[in-house]
């Protein structure tokens, strides 16, 4: 199909990309797709903690202004992520000794030091990313084991404070396929909306393959967490082929399969009601840049545009008018 138009100009809502740093620069096949197709943007690294805080009291701030300076120069809305989570910390942080309000004196310096750089330029953060364990329970990371489990509602109530402008998600994996990290999930938010605590928006980061999870439960997620009335996002879209990890080829039936999951996906999610459509975002451009590749070494095709930045039917079957 025609990659001419815009992807973004057929939804309501809109369609943001993750961007990679290392890939963005002007005349790049990359930037084009970036400027033409989406209207959103989360930053795929540069504003996690080992980017952005990588010594003690000091950030670096280079490759996350860059960002902020793309987003401005063509319109984009950025969506920040993320302010706390387990990985890609910087080692001093990891290993930090202190005690315990020496910890959330960190904790509340990075959170609020982040919202008060971006305020105005960052429409919303995922506040805290990936905190409950595929049980239900809290995940033991290094803020839970030294703040205790208040650390998710203090992370919300730093955040507000620090720019109360912005909106604030948390964000969650496998919210489709287990239903138990799910209603522990909503019991959370629900305890936190009856405490007054600001936090406007879910990200339901629905990594998925073209067999995982099914279509009913993608529904069944969507149905279940449209009553909390928050903004959803679909923050982390990609749909990958080959979840075996054994060598594969692109074919024309694969892509097609990959192409009605997320055809699926996208129908569901636009019958919610608009108000709480706060747009779909994908996990990179092009096939080349996936993280998949990068992170489990395996060969994949997760995305909307292939190898050599060429629409797929993926692309194809959303641009539809
Ligand atoms: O910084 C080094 C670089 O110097 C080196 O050349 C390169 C060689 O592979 O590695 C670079 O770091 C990698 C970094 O991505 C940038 O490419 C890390 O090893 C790698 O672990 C890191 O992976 C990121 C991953 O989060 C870390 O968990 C992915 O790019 C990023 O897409 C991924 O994103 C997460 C979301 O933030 C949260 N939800 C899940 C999602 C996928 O894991």
């Amino acid at each position: 199909c025609d990659a001419a138009q815009s992807l973004y100009a057929r939804y309501p809502f809109p369609i943001g990309v993750a961007i990679n740093m290392d890939e963005l620069a002007p005349d790049t096949p990359y930037q084009d797709i970036a400027t033409r197709q989406f209207n959103g943007v989360t930053p795929e690294n540069v504003f996690k903690a080992s980017y952005i805080h990588p010594a003690p009291g000091s950030y670096d701030w280079e490759q996350a202004d860059q960002l902020v300076a793309f987003c401005r120069a063509y319109n984009k809305r950025l969506h920040g992520h993320p302010l706390i989570w387990h990985q890609q910390l910087p080692r001093w942080m990891e290993n930090f000794s202190g005690t315990e309000q020496e910890w959330e004196a960190l904790f509340r310096e990075h959170i609020q030091t982040l919202c008060r750089h971006f305020r105005g330029r960052v429409r919303s953060w995922d506040v805290v990313n990936e905190a409950f364990a595929a049980d239900g329970t809290l995940r033991h990371t290094i803020w839970q084991q030294h703040l205790g489990s208040g650390y998710l509602e203090k992370a919300f109530r730093y955040a507000h404070e620090a720019d109360p402008t912005a909106l604030l998600f948390y964000n969650e994996y496998d919210l489709d396929a287990n239903p138990v990290k799910r209603r522990a999930v909503l019991a959370w938010l629900r305890s936190m909306q009856q405490r007054g605590v600001p936090i406007h928006g879910l990200g339901l980061q629905t990594h998925m393959s073209i067999v995982h999870p099914e279509n009913t439960q993608i529904a069944e997620m969507l149905r279940e967490v449209q009553p909390t009335g928050l903004q959803l996002h679909l923050s982390e879209v990609d749909v990958a082929l080959n979840p075996l990890g054994k060598p594969i080829e692109p074919t024309p039936e694969l892509l097609r399969r990959q192409a009605d999951k997320l055809a699926f996906l996208v129908r569901a999610y636009q019958e919610l009601p608009r108000a709480q459509q706060y747009g779909i975002t994908f996990w990179g451009i092009s096939d080349r840049n996936t993280w998949i590749r990068r992170y489990f070494h395996r060969d994949d095709y997760p995305l909307l545009f292939d190898d050599d930045y060429q629409p797929k039917p993926a692309y194809c079957i959303l641009a539809r008018p």
